[in-house]
């Protein structure tokens, strides 16, 4: 379970946690800058997509720009107390202005991919009806500006972002918001899909669940387990609706979802922590996993959840059919595996960083690539975020360590046979994260918020090279 802001995770271990109340680290996987790292003499396959990541609300700014809509995101990031900071995504990056900017700049660093969000109150400002042309058409100058530098775009279609209108009709608790999201996604892929051949529908539907709807800590700030499940199921169908929808406009290209995934072990060797980690593996993993690419939910999953849990009666017959609607790839994003006791409990084992609920394991990344091989056959992979904040300004060494690591892991499950196409570093900027507002930088490229200027940090320097040699 991703847990932001509020550490509810025990620790284990040498490691301790997180942040002090003023935001500022505790101790974290390696916050003090190191020797230059060394190149590790691994090269990835030929034509490997090497790309960057961000989301609309996180970098874009622009709030009111050009008749866009207000999202759940700007209603939630402006009332007291909801972000760390204060601070809101009006500005952010201010990518909506700066764009040409940050294309020369991905341009420079030999970017393959740049994946990013729409905003979907930006393209139907309440969420569906008259689509608002001039946010449309910010969109297509950008994939413009992208294929002009040889960079791909891959497009996420819903990364948190839901229309306020439609938060107000009841949003993703209620049925009716996956076919609207349908819709919306049918508009967006007919009208950039002569350019765009990569969409992504949701991204991390299980974060909506857990931290929107369940935790309170993301918009909509909702904190009802029974309802998340219920609104995780209509997210599942709206995944599936869109598919089908993009499918409908006859464009050629590919299409599937962006998910969060944790390998899940047992936190010691006793009976009872396999088994807690076997339902905490349902929970993680396999209730995303599987409806999206084997049409069905887990045994395991289903029993767990209350005979009056009114996730049952929202699943109607043919849902799973649409959910499983043939997906032609998965976008994995990993930050942590799980560590689950004997008590069903979370138990922290590796570094953290500054994002308390982030755990430090790039081995995890190696098991999860191969699990979902083993378990899901060979589905092209993308990864579509792996990363970590770092409190360095420019010199951040201890994120140049954790990307090569991770990326040797990510090599090394490639040498055994899994179908791995890319790998797109979160983030590309500096941005607005969530509820911890601007308190952490997970940007290659440091962002100057009073001023807006870009900067590149080491790990920029450093991916170039990566690109430039095709390995690590
Ligand atoms: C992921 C989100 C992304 C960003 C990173 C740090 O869960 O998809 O927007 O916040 O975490």
């Amino acid at each position: 379970m991703r847990r932001r802001h509020v550490l509810t995770l025990a620790t284990a271990g040498a490691v301790t946690a997180g942040c002090g109340p003023d935001g500022t680290p505790r101790q974290q996987a390696s916050s003090a800058p190191a020797a230059p790292v060394a190149p590790a003499g691994l090269t990835f396959p030929k034509g490997f997509v090497w790309g960057a990541s961000t989301s609309a609300y996180q970098v874009e700014g622009g709030a009111t720009a050009d008749g866009r809509g207000p999202s759940v995101w700007d209603v939630f990031s402006h009332e007291p107390g909801r972000t760390r900071d204060g601070g809101t995504g009006d500005v952010a990056a201010d990518h909506y202005h700066r764009s040409y900017e940050d294309l020369d700049l991905m341009r420079e660093l030999g970017l393959k991919s740049y994946r990013f969000s729409i905003s979907w109150s930006r393209v139907l400002p309440t969420g569906r009806g008259t689509v608002n042309a001039k946010g449309l058409d910010f969109y297509h100058r950008l994939v413009d500006g992208l294929l002009a530098r040889g960079i791909t775009p891959l497009v996420t279609l819903f990364h948190w972002d839901t229309p306020q209108a439609l938060q107000q009709a009841g949003g993703w608790q209620q049925r009716d918001c996956a076919k609207w999201f349908a819709d919306y996604a049918s508009t967006v892929c007919y009208s950039l899909g002569d350019k765009v051949q990569s969409w992504l529908t949701l991204n991390e539907p299980k974060t909506v669940v857990e931290v929107g709807y369940t935790a309170g800590i993301h918009a909509p700030g909702v904190r009802d387990r029974r309802i998340a499940n219920v609104a995780g199921h209509h997210l599942l169908l709206g995944h599936g609706l869109a598919v089908q929808a993009f499918r409908a406009t006859g464009r050629k290209g590919r299409i599937g979802a962006a998910l969060n995934l944790s390998p899940v072990y047992p936190a010691d060797d006793s009976e009872a922590a396999r088994r807690q980690a076997v339902l905490a593996d349902a929970e993680e993993n396999r209730r995303w996993l599987d409806p999206v690419l084997l049409s069905r939910y887990p045994d395991d999953w289903l029993a767990a959840q209350p005979a009056d849990a009114p996730v049952r009666t929202a699943i109607r017959e043919g849902d799973l059919a649409v959910i499983g609607s043939k997906s032609d790839l998965l976008g994995v994003q990993y930050y942590n595996p799980a560590h689950v006791t004997a008590k069903g409990g979370r138990v922290q084992k590796h570094p953290t960083t500054q994002a308390s609920w982030q755990e430090v394991y790039p081995q995890g990344l190696y098991d999860l690539l191969t699990r979902i091989k083993r378990d899901y056959g060979d589905i092209p992979l993308t990864i579509t975020e792996n990363g970590m904040p770092s409190v360095q300004e420019t010199d951040d060494q201890d994120r140049i360590v954790l990307l090569r690591d991770h990326l040797t892991a990510a090599h090394q499950a490639i040498s055994e046979g899994v179908r791995l196409e890319g790998y797109h570093v979160w983030s590309l900027l500096d941005n607005f994260e969530w509820a911890e507002g601007y308190t952490q930088r997970w940007g290659i490229i440091h962002v100057d918020y009073a001023t807006q200027q870009r900067r590149r940090k080491a790990s920029a320097d450093w991916y170039q090279q990566v690109i430039a040699r095709n390995g690590i």
